[in-house]
C-alpha cells in the first residue's frame, strides 16, 4: 500500500514503539492520529512528530467510539490502525497474583485492543480495505516466571489477531501481529522515563522499520505474524 495520503491511528503513540511508528508514518506522508492518557506527553509528542494528538483511553468504550467518530468526521476514511497501547503490571508468581492487576492489564492490552479493533474493523469492512497491526510481544509466544498476567494478555492478543485474520480477509483487510522482544522504551520503568539506547538491544526504530515495510507491501499480500529479536542481547 502506498502510505502517502493515508489516514492512520496509533494507540499509545505518545511514547516508545508507538511514537516511532507514528513518526515514520508521518514521514511517509500519512495523516496520523496518536492517542494516550497523559495530555502533556501527548501534546508534546504530537507537535514534535507532526501528528494529531487525541486524548483517548483504549480501555474506555466511550473514548474508542469518540476517537473513531472524530477520525471519520475529519477524513471520511481510515486506512491503518496500529493497536499498540499496552503495559505490564502485577509481575508475580501464581500464588501471589492479584485479580485487580489482571483486570487492569487486560482492560488495556486485551479488551481495549479488542474494542479498537472492532471499531476499526467496522469501518474497514464497509470500505472493503484496511490494515490492523496488533503489537504483541515475544511474551505472546512463551510464558515465563512471574509473567502470568502480561504474557497471558499478549497470548490473548495473538489469539485475537488470528481470529480477525479469518474474519476480515474476505473484506480485503490485512491483520498483522508483531512480536518485539525487549525494546528500550519507558515500558515497565517506574520513573516513567524512556530508557537510553544501548548497542545490543532493540530500539523502537527496528520495530517501526519492519511495520512500515509490511504496510508498504502491495495490498494483495500481507505478513500475518512476525517476531523481532535482538541479535545478541546478553
Ligand atoms: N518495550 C518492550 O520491551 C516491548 C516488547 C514487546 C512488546 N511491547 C509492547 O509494545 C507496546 C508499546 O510499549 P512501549 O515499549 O512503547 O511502552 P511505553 O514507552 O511505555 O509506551 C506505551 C504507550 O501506551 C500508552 N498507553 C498505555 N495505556 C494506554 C491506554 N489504556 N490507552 C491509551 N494509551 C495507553 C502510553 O501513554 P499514556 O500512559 O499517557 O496512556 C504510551 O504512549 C505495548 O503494547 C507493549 O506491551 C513492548
Amino acid at each position: 500500500m502506498e502510505l502517502n495520503g493515508k489516514v492512520a491511528i496509533v494507540t499509545g503513540g505518545s511514547s516508545g514503539i508507538g511514537k516511532e511508528i507514528a513518526k515514520q508514518l508521518v514521514m511517509a506522508g500519512s495523516k496520523v492520529y496518536i492517542t494516550g492518557r497523559n495530555a502533556d506527553k501527548l501534546d508534546k509528542v504530537a507537535s514534535e512528530i507532526g501528528a494529531i494528538g487525541v486524548l483517548s483511553d483504549v480501555a474506555l468504550q466511550t473514548d474508542v467510539d469518540e476517537l473513531i467518530k472524530r477520525v471519520m468526521d475529519d477524513n471520511g476514511r481510515l486506512d491503518v490502525l496500529i493497536n499498540n497501547a499496552g503495559f505490564g503490571a502485577g509481575w508475580a508468581e501464581i500464588g501471589d497474583l492479584k485479580m485487580e492487576d489482571m483486570l487492569r492489564v487486560y482492560q488495556t492490552n486485551v479488551f481495549g485492543a479488542a474494542m479498537m479493533g472492532q471499531a476499526a474493523a467496522n469501518v474497514f469492512k464497509a470500505q472493503r480495505s484496511g490494515n490492523i497491526v496488533n503489537i504483541g510481544s515475544t511474551a505472546s509466544l512463551k510464558g515465563y516466571a512471574k509473567g502470568s498476567i502480561y504474557a497471558s494478555s499478549k497470548f490473548a492478543l495473538r489469539g485475537l489477531s488470528q481470529c480477525w485474520q479469518a474474519d476480515l480477509r474476505p473484506y480485503n483487510v490485512r491483520v498483522m501481529h508483531v512480536n518485539p522482544s525487549e525494546v528500550t522504551t519507558a515500558f515497565g520503568n517506574p520513573t516513567g522515563e524512556t530508557r537510553p539506547e544501548v548497542p545490543n538491544k532493540l530500539r523502537p526504530k527496528e520495530i517501526a522499520d519492519q511495520i512500515i515495510a509490511q504496510l508498504r507491501m502491495d495490498d494483495r499480500g500481507f505478513v500475518p505474524e512476525v517476531t523481532i529479536w535482538a541479535t545478541n542481547p546478553w
